[in-house]
């Protein structure tokens, strides 16, 4: 009768939406295939960076550290770290005891940089920082000082020394002008100078995938590779020196910062980039740059999901097919809130309630909807960055000539840390792309802090660098 026809028509409408959702979200399931098609992909990629011939055009940028060992305990010390890149802006008094009471003491506070200086003027950048660093100096009460400094600046910077490092781009939410092509270090400096309050002896400059293997490594000394699941997404290794072209010597090794972010800026791999990877790219602050870090990193996945959520609507799949002010907003869906969404604890009355604080009012069918969403992006991400990593323990396993490899991936970033599938799908993914490779995440306790201070005191007490 008429109830029966009711049911069949709005089976046959729930049956055209899933439909509808499946073929959004199909370009976001990766078979096994794909993946190992990326992760030769990168493999390449790693390997046209290393040589002289193609590193300059190479899109994933292989640049030497100058970092070329693990701490070995020795270490101590009083520093000062700076960490510029990340979720915060912070300033750090770390201190490093050697010996049998061996232990790292860590005091900090964090700042933050408001958006129109990550996006104004060099100058108005380094200005802000040195006076985070004076408020730091006085609440610590060491002003008069002069402590040994290591810079956690967490974007490329070409190196020719440890305590050098021109700005390559920037990445990420940064945009300040006049600084790309300049040294970091020197700004510092200058902008010290010009504040001319108190003095510091600039050691290092440090990326934060560095930090993090050099932190792992003081408890591990099998850690040679540092992953940044973050804001950003990148990964740094210990290579060895006579396959890096562009630095002298052959002996011995030295990490790499391979940034690979930008990874597949050639259109290597744009066979799998959807619709949604490319609104993401072309509304981000830096079009065509950092493909693969806007596929795998927590400040563009919740754009990812936003562009879906829009194009569902759009549909008339999702929000009663009206797209609200919320959801237009650029950077609504925090890696903070993805982690909430796709908690499996979390009942849908909740994940509805997140909706809510974000301003989208849901039906409880939205809320799975917008839930499988989130799942589709991050489980890709995860994997794509899994691939990546496999490519980096597989060369390794190679260059040492073993069958088996043991080694441990010193990791940090809230998109590791914080996402509730995120780190478990990237394990998996690295041990089906390459079984013969024995992996441990070890996670870092604040990597970007204790490493720079760490990679400090081995630069002291090596070259004896700084003191200009
Ligand atoms: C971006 C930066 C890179 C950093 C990463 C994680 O990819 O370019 O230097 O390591 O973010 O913070």
């Amino acid at each position: 009768g008429k109830g029966a026809a009711m049911v069949t028509a709005v089976a046959y409408r729930l049956a055209a939406q899933r439909k509808q959702i499946d073929a959004a979200l199909a370009p976001f399931l990766l078979s096994l295939e794909t993946l190992r098609e990326v992760k030769n992909k990168m493999r390449t990629e790693l390997e046209y960076g290393l040589k002289r011939e193609t590193q300059a055009s190479a899109t994933v940028k292989m640049l030497p550290t100058y970092v070329c060992g693990t701490p070995d305990g020795t270490e101590k010390g009083k520093f000062l770290a700076l960490d510029l890149g990340g979720t915060n802006f912070r300033v750090l008094l770390v201190k490093i005891r050697s010996g049998r009471r061996r232990s790292v003491q860590m005091y900090n506070k964090i700042f933050a940089i408001p958006l129109e200086i990550m996006q104004g003027t060099g100058e108005e950048l380094f200005d802000h920082i040195v006076q985070c660093i004076a408020d730091f100096l006085e609440y610590m009460g060491i002003k008069g000082a002069r402590l040994p400094l290591g810079f956690t600046f967490s974007f490329p910077c070409r190196q020719a020394s440890i305590d050098k490092g021109t700005l390559v781009g920037w990445t990420k939410g940064f945009k300040a002008t006049d600084c790309e092509g300049e040294d970091v270090v020197d700004m510092l400096r200058e902008a010290i100078r010009r504040r001319n309050e108190f003095d510091l002896d600039i050691v290092a400059v440090v990326n934060d995938t560095v930090g993090t293997m050099m932190t792992c490594g003081y408890e591990d000394p099998n850690c040679e590779i540092g992953l940044i699941a973050g804001t950003g997404s990148n990964v740094c290794y210990m290579e060895d020196m006579k396959n890096i072209e562009i630095v002298e010597g052959n002996e011995g090794k030295m990490c790499i910062n391979t940034e690979w972010g930008g990874f597949g800026d050639n259109g290597c791999i744009d066979n799998i980039r959807t619709k949604y990877d490319k609104e993401v790219d072309e509304g981000s602050l830096n079009p065509g740059k950092q493909r693969y870090e806007k596929m795998t990193s927590g400040m563009y996945l919740g754009e990812i999901v936003r562009q879906i959520l829009i194009d569902l609507t759009k549909q008339g799949l999702l929000f009663r097919g009206q797209i609200s002010e919320s959801l237009r907003k650029r950077g609504i869906f925090e890696t903070k809130f993805l982690s909430q969404i796709e908690s499996d604890r979390l009942a849908l009355l909740q994940v509805r309630r997140i909706l809510q604080q974000l301003g989208l009012d849901s039906t409880c069918e939205d809320s799975i909807i917008v839930k499988e969403v989130c799942g589709a992006v991050s489980r890709r991400a995860a994997q794509l960055c899994g691939a990546g990593l496999a490519a980096i323990v597989e060369k390794k396993r190679e260059d040492r000539g073993v069958d088996h490899l043991q080694i441990t991936v010193g990791v940090d970033g809230t998109l590791y840390k914080l996402h509730p599938h995120f780190s478990r799908v990237l394990r998996e993914t690295v041990k089906e792309l390459a079984p013969q490779c024995d992996v441990t995440f070890m996670l870092s306790e604040d990597g970007s802090g204790k490493g720079a201070a760490l990679i400090t005191a081995v630069a002291k007490r090596l070259h004896n660098v700084g003191q200009k």
